[in-house]
């Protein structure tokens, strides 16, 4: 089943990490383009009137499927981006959090899309081995997170019913420039030819909620910044 949100204004997208680094962006993103924008946490913010503010924590699932169901003052949500993380990394959590989300999705018919980890990709020079275990990408002080990711990515998989996309962000994502540009790929991390490997968190907001619009056919994808012209390899 995929439930594409719409390029049209008017329909509902909640984001589970509201305040963070990606939900904060994604939330602007999403009600710039005229979409309403429920920001779920648990001190859920937003400078913007327009924005319904829940808070929830995650763990409790009778209060995300509270949120997720609408109510008498606001519409259920056509889809749902998930962006949470801890410091430090709780992989319980994250997968809990992750099945939580999954299964009332997929009980309210709800498109789920996750903001995971750059770890679950394919590395570009060796298919066989995912970015997670390898250090050229991972240094060994970073290996818990990036397992984390690969353990989200693999409640997706074994998940019987949900509709759900996973978004892998490159290497590095950090707050940055919105261009609206971007190149999307599938499971294996994306390069430039000066081999590196970004996003700003504005673009992959972009790339979020255009996916939600217009819902590819993969499972797990990927995006990264288009590379300036310098840092093209001479013709
Ligand atoms: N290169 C990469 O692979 C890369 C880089 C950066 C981020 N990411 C991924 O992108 C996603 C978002 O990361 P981020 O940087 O935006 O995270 P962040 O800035 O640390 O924000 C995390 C969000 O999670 C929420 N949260 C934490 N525990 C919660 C709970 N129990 N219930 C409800 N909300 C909870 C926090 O809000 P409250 O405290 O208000 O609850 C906060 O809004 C994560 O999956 C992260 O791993 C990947």
């Amino acid at each position: 089943m995929e439930t594409a949100v719409g390029p049209s204004a008017g329909r509902t997208i909640a984001v589970l990490g509201a305040g963070g680094m990606v939900g904060s962006r994604v939330i602007a993103e999403a009600g710039a383009r005229g979409h309403e924008v429920l920001a779920l946490s648990r001190k859920p913010a937003s400078e913007d009137p327009k924005v319904r503010l829940i808070a929830v924590d995650a763990n409790d699932s009778g209060a995300v499927r509270e949120a997720l169901a609408g109510s008498a003052s606001y519409a259920a949500a056509d889809a749902v981006v998930l962006a949470v993380r801890t410091n430090p990394v709780d992989q319980e959590f994250l997968t809990g959090a992750t099945r939580t989300v999954l299964d009332i999705a997929a009980q309210l018919g709800i498109r789920v899309l996750v903001v995971g980890g750059a770890g679950a990709l394919r590395s570009p020079c060796d298919q066989e081995l995912l970015v997670a275990d390898n250090p050229e990408y991972v240094p060994a002080e970073f290996k818990t997170v990036a397992a984390a990711g690969v353990a989200q990515l693999r409640t997706c998989q074994a998940h019987p019913d949900a509709d759900w996309v996973y978004l892998s962000p490159p290497a590095l994502l950090e707050p940055g420039e919105r261009t609206g540009d971007y190149r999307r790929g599938t499971d294996t991390l994306l390069t430039d030819a000066a081999g590196h490997s970004r996003i700003s968190a504005e673009d992959l907001a972009v790339a979020v909620v255009d996916e939600l619009e217009n819902p590819g056919r993969e499972r797990h994808i990927t995006v990264a910044a288009v590379a300036h012209e310098d840092e093209r390899p001479p013709v």
